[in-house]
This record gives C-alpha cells, sequence and structure tokens, in this order.
C-alpha cells in the first residue's frame, strides 16, 4: 500500500468559510478536504487530512508522518510565521514538503512576509485562495513520483 500525503492545516483554519471570507474565501475545510480527497483520488495519491490549532499537534503529526507518510502539504497559518519547532520537525521528516497559504501574504502586513516553513518547503504556493491546495496535489503527485 502506497503512503499517504499529509495534508495538515494550521491555527484558525477550522473557522474556513466564516472567518475573513474575504480573505479566506467563503469555502469551508471541509469542502476543501473533499476536494482534496476527490483530486487525490484521481492522481491515485492516499490522502490524511488533519487540522489543529496546537503547535504541539501538528508536530507530533509531522514525527508521525517520518514514517507512515510519503509527503506532506501544510498550511501552517501563523505558526508560519512563528514556529522554529515546526521548521525543525519538517527538517527530521525525508520526504517532499509543500507550503500553502490561500491569502497572498506578501501582499499583506509585513510580519507575514517571512515564513520559517520556507526554508524547508520545496516549493510554496500563495494567494491562489483554496485551488491552491490542489495545484500542491498535483505537484507533490510529480515529487512522490520522482
Ligand atoms: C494563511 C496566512 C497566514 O498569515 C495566516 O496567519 C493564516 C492563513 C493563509 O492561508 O493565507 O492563518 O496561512
Amino acid at each position: 500500500m502506497t503512503k499517504p500525503i499529509y495534508l495538515l492545516n494550521g491555527p484558525n483554519l477550522n473557522l474556513l468559510g466564516k472567518r475573513q471570507p474575504e480573505v479566506y474565501g467563503r469555502e469551508t475545510l471541509a469542502d476543501v478536504q473533499a476536494k482534496c480527497e476527490a483530486l487525490a483520488t484521481e492522481l491515485g495519491l492516499t490522502l490524511r487530512c488533519l487540522q489543529s490549532n496546537w503547535e504541539g499537534q501538528i508536530i507530533d503529526w509531522i514525527h508521525q508522518a517520518r514514517d507512515e507518510g510519503a509527503g506532506i502539504v501544510i498550511n501552517p497559518g501563523a505558526f508560519t510565521h512563528t514556529s522554529v519547532a515546526i521548521l525543525d520537525a519538517l527538517n527530521a521528516f525525508d520526504g517532499p514538503v509543500l507550503e500553502v497559504h490561500i491569502s497572498n501574504v506578501h501582499k499583506r502586513e509585513s510580519f507575514r512576509h517571512h515564513s520559517y516553513v520556507s526554508l524547508r518547503a520545496e516549493g510554496v504556493i500563495a494567494g491562489f485562495g483554496t485551488e491552491g491546495y490542489l495545484l500542491a496535489l498535483r505537484r507533490m503527485k510529480t515529487l512522490v513520483a520522482a
């Protein structure tokens, strides 16, 4: 059996569709995960979709992916800009890592311009709305096949 791709979402992304819809859109996280599952099936990938508001939980899932995951697609939310611990965990993971942001973080406040996770990620998608997750999965398919 092929190992799953971990699709990790960080803090506040459980409120997708309700929080700042002008920034993050009206789709819920469940909508986005369902679209990702459908695309993954089409691409022949298995997904493990997880969301937490807790930094330690996200780190534990990244550790789990060391043994059980083929790759990681992560939107770390605000931890993107603060978490050396998530960067360290990702650095302990051997497979491909792709970073997704729904909004264009570079068009926003300057504190959102720096990402610790980008120091590890093979690629970054920002500002493509929730479609960014689908683009990341297509790229992940190429990376895990290589
Ligand atoms: C975000 C951008 C972050 O700056 C913010 O803290 C989020 C979401 C995005 O998807 O655009 O929570 O990662």
